[in-house]
């Protein structure tokens, strides 16, 4: 493990880089606070052995400055002649792990290094540790998105587009902070989750068309979803969204009726992404006319300060529906995260893949295996950017 020493006495350094050697360390020296703190930023050794005064900057500023940048813990430890008691607490309190007098006895340095050895493999642990639980959380939601679009590839198009639009809104609206970003991502991509297993009419079916126990069914599933998602403890925060995404602003939605601002924001932020969306795919209403739609929705389902970002994001969309361009590609050459900007329908016209799917690793391997069964043409339009 490095180790660097800033020490400015030449005999105390050589004893301490002798010291770290024996050990089976590998010491990097400096001759003041200003060095050392330089080399610590290029080298982030994580223990740093430190005299308390120094030319340009002492010890203690030494500490301040690293653990103001500091990401991964650096165990600092104090090597000085200042002996009395005040200065050791002052040098403890300063941020340091710890604190050892002059002269070093080796014995005692050894032992030191080893704690700080200690502390630096636990949060190195730790942060594994950790690593390990947020790929957890990111691949349980990329299981269960991949299971909403099994049961039905419209609807899986339709999440991972109200996922891709919350998001936009979310980084436009002042009151979500960046924390929010990724809950609000899964809620997204989860919000429907209840409808699996409900018939796969009921997805696209109006719902003035739909019969008294049919509705039931369908006003059933933001709580359906948000059973299923609480059963995991990490998806607690997410399944309160999805249950709420059904819920309008002037509180004649569903399942409890809440209104304005008692319904959760970002379970607003869903609920308008999902207008929208249906807007744009499943009514295909022109960009141009969309606008007119929102504002009959402003203040009835949707909250008007979300509806003012949509009209925003929707302005953006004509632009970039003037601008962008589109080519064809080889099945065979598709690959995630390739956007679609027409169907994929059978050649005997039943749609596939809806235009504006985002293309999944799943989605992807669905084409191929429909094209080696000769079931669709092998080239797809994809937008260019
Ligand atoms: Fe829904």
């Amino acid at each position: 493990m490095k180790i660097l020493i800033a020490e400015d006495d030449i005999t105390v350094r050589t004893i301490l880089e002798s010291f770290v050697q024996s050990i089976g360390h590998d010491p990097i020296t400096a001759t003041d606070g200003r060095e050392a703190y330089e080399v610590w930023e290029l080298e982030h050794p994580r223990i740093v052995v430190t005299d308390w005064i120094m030319p340009y900057i002492d010890g203690l500023e030494m500490c301040r400055r690293i653990r103001e940048k500091d990401d991964r813990y650096t165990y600092i430890m104090i090597v000085s002649s200042q002996d009395s008691q005040q200065d050791i607490v002052r040098g403890l309190e300063g941020g340091v792990d710890d604190y050892l007098t002059k002269p070093v006895n080796y014995h005692e340095f050894k032992a030191r290094i080893e704690i700080g050895e200690r502390i630096v493999k636990l949060e190195t642990e730790l942060i594994r540790r950790f690593d390990t639980i947020k790929r957890n959380y990111f691949q349980t939601v990329k299981m269960f998105t991949n299971l909403i679009e099994i049961f039905d590839e419209e609807l899986g198009g339709h999440c991972r587009r109200v996922a891709e639009l919350g998001l936009r809104i979310a980084k436009r609206h002042p009151d979500v902070s960046e924390q929010d970003y990724s809950t609000l991502e899964a809620a997204s991509l989860l919000h429907d989750v209840g409808m699996i297993g409900l018939p796969n009419s009921l997805v696209t079916k109006r719902k003035v068309e739909m019969t008294h126990d049919e509705k039931k069914l369908y006003r059933a599933h933001p709580t359906q979803g948000e059973v299923i998602l609480k059963e995991i403890e990490f998806l607690r925060p997410v399944s309160r969204l999805v249950k709420y995404h059904h819920e309008q602003f002037n509180g004649r939605g569903f399942p409890e009726g809440l209104k304005g601002d008692d319904i959760p924001l970002l379970s607003r932020i869903i609920n308008a992404a999902c207008a929208y969306d249906d807007l744009l795919r499943k009514w295909r209403v022109p960009l141009e006319d969309i606008p007119v739609r929102l504002q009959r929705q402003r203040n009835y389902e949707l909250d008007p300060e979300i509806v003012d970002i949509l009209l925003e994001i929707n302005l953006d969309h004509i632009h970039n529906e003037e601008t962008k361009g589109w080519i064809e590609v080889d099945i065979d050459k598709l690959e995630n995260g390739m956007v679609l900007a027409k169907d994929i329908r059978m050649k005997r016209g039943a749609l596939v893949m809806p235009a504006d799917t985002e293309l999944s690793e799943y989605g992807v391997e669905k084409l191929k295996n429909f094209l080696d069964l000769a079931c669709i043409s092998n080239r797809a339009i994809i937008y260019k950017f």
